[in-house]
């Protein structure tokens, strides 16, 4: 697999403060890469060092194939990034704004125009497309950059909190964008988000960013894995726990802990062959079983438990 984004000891000091330390990261074409981590962890400042608009302090990072220190404006031809606070032209219209942006990426005219009127439409904005931006609402605005960012096409998207402030039909509408970017499109998006449920939904893989430190890097099925041993499953009884089915969980070696909730049991196995025994057992029991699904830790869980919290 080809790598677009590669980083070693990538570091960046503020004075005192170190922002970003020592992060090691790989990307791989075609995925959603999502960077999460509390305010202040470094994640703004790892995109601005990975578009070459900041200088490391030490370190390296390639991405799609050329140095951070001294190709930046040839990284950004190739890259869209929507900053946490993109700036727009207030006095200019959308159609205005995009033309004048994607003027500055050399875009033929005609395909420009054209280009601007696909976007224009794409985002929901065609028809106040001649309004000054000055005007539009904050969804409106997070809207107009994210089709800036996407004017010429860019191999790799850069999202720094695109959903954040968007009432929830708008942020809909941009996860089913990124989506589209990423599976029909094969474009690969680096998104930083605070909200957990929107990367769960998103990305393929997460790195987890505290005071500029990478804590955990994978897909939440591998940091999953890493976090809780074994296999989890939950199974539905509906009623009450009798003391027969009580006395299995601790007969069964396999089994390493229970919980029992609503009705619900939740096991944590040593491997997924105790399944069937303990199925087997429980309802040679008298249990009855209307349901037996693995329980997935959710990306909320994981990173409350990477941080050391919740
Ligand atoms: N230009 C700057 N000058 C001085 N310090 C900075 C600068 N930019 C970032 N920092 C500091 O670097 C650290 C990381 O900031 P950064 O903006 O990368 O965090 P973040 O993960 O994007 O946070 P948030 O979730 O709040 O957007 C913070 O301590 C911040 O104060
Ligand atoms: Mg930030």
């Amino acid at each position: 697999m080809e790598q677009v984004i590669s980083t070693h000891g990538l570091t960046r000091l503020f004075g005192e403060t170190v922002a970003v330390d020592h992060l090691d990261l790989t990307v791989q074409r075609g995925e959603v890469f999502g960077l999460l981590g509390p305010n202040g962890a470094g994640k703004t400042t790892t995109i601005r060092l990975l578009n070459g608009i900041l200088r490391p302090s030490a370190g390296e990072a390639r991405v799609l194939g050329m140095d951070v220190r001294t190709q930046g404006n040839e990284i950004r031809r190739h890259t869209g990034v929507l900053t946490e606070t993109p700036s727009l032209y207030e006095a200019l219209t959308a159609r205005e704004n995009l033309l004048f942006f994607g003027d500055l990426y050399d875009l033929p005219p005609a395909q420009l125009k054209q280009r601007v009127e696909e976007l224009l439409e794409e985002f929901g904005l065609a028809e106040r497309a001649d309004e000054r931006v000055g005007t539009y609402s904050k969804g409106m605005r997070q809207r107009l950059a994210i089709a800036r960012a996407l004017l010429h096409r860019p191999l790799l998207l850069f999202l720094d909190e695109p959903t954040s402030g968007l009432d929830p039909l708008a942020a809909r509408r941009v996860r089913e964008m990124i989506q589209r970017l990423s599976h029909q499109e094969g474009r690969t998006i680096f998104l930083c988000t605070h909200n957990l449920a929107e990367a769960q939904l998103l990305c393929s893989r997460v790195g987890v960013i505290d005071h500029g430190r990478l804590r955990a890097l994978g897909s939440p099925s591998e940091l999953a894995r890493e976090l809780w041993q074994g296999v989890w499953v939950e199974i539905d009884l509906r009623g009450q726990l009798s003391d027969q089915l009580a006395e299995v969980l601790e007969e069964i070696p396999a089994i390493q802990s229970h919980s029992f909730e609503d009705g619900r049991l939740t096991l944590q196995l040593k491997d997924e062959e105790a399944i069937p025994e303990v199925v087997a057992a429980l309802a040679a029991r008298g249990g009855r079983i209307y349901r037996v699904a693995p329980r997935e830790h959710t990306l909320e869980e994981i990173y409350f438990r990477i941080q050391g919290g919740g």
